[in-house]
């Protein structure tokens, strides 16, 4: 579904991808794990077409996607969702889902198009909603939510793009552990059809969601496998324990 080959990227001296390959199968939970600093978001940013790497090829459904703008890169199948806040918050959660649908039509952003009529694009939203189990909030405006549901909302409307390929960088970071629970809940109940590509630190995420996972460690990639066998890895112990086990 996607590859990346030999993915380089350096900022001045500092390298933050150093020959990355990698592979998401289809239907793959795929974490990329890794310390503070790894390069991880950096890695996400050249998938999704906001960062371009120095060298290497990024392949989505085997064609190469690695000039591609991100708008285009969408387009193709490649959603993904951001660290920072990207919702509008004066608009409620369907009208904001909505919208990701409606770029993903080409249609971005016209917010006073008349789209009632457009069921295509209600249908991709309300299906996001549904996935993401948002339904009892749907009507209320995303400046009114809680940190937890926020998060959710922002997968909702990364995935109201259709996407064969969902790329989240951090979806659970600084939700409590019930927020927590219930976002593992809803990606583990994600159809399969949508590979997902995922950085995630808490590892009792990692563990109930992934069926592979890669570790990068400045930029390269230390490990990459079924989640019991990188576990296992003298290396990643290493790395995440500070000695050898
Ligand atoms: N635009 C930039 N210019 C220069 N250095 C950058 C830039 N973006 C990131 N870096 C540096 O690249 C390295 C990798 O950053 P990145 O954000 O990819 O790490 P990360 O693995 O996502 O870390 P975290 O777990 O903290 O989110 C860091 O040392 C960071 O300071
Ligand atoms: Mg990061």
């Amino acid at each position: 579904m996607l590859r990346l080959e030999n993915i380089s990227k350096a900022f001045g001296s500092l390298v933050v991808s150093n020959s990355v390959t990698l592979d998401v199968t289809a239907g793959q939970r795929h974490t990329i794990i890794g310390p503070n600093g790894a390069g991880k978001t950096t890695l996400i940013n050249q998938i999704g077409g906001q960062l371009s790497p120095d060298s290497g090829k990024i392949f989505l459904h085997g064609q190469e996607i690695t000039r591609l703008s991100a708008p285009l890169r969408a387009r193709a199948g490649l959603a993904r969702t951001f660290q920072k806040n990207t919702l509008f918050q004066a608009l409620s959660v369907f009208e904001n889902v909505r919208l990701g649908a409606q770029a993903a039509h080409g249609r971005t952003y016209d917010l006073f198009r008349s789209w009632r009529s457009d069921t295509g694009v209600l249908a991709q939203a309300e299906q996001a909603i549904e996935q993401m189990n948002l339904g009892r909030i749907a009507a209320q405006p995303v400046g009114k939510l809680s940190y937890g549901d926020l998060r959710q909302v922002e997968v909702a409307v990364a995935l109201a793009t259709s996407p064969t390929v969902l790329l989240l960088d951090e979806p659970t970071s600084g939700l409590s552990p019930s927020e927590t629970a219930q976002m593992i809940d809803v990606l583990r109940a994600l159809p399969r059809e949508i590979s997902i590509l995922m950085i995630e630190h808490d590892m009792e995420v990692v563990f109930s969601i992934a069926d592979h996972i890669t570790v990068l460690y400045y930029g390269e990639v230390i490990a990459s496998g079924a989640p019991r066998n990188v576990a296992d890895d003298p290396r990643v112990q290493e790395v995440y324990l500070g000695a050898p086990q």
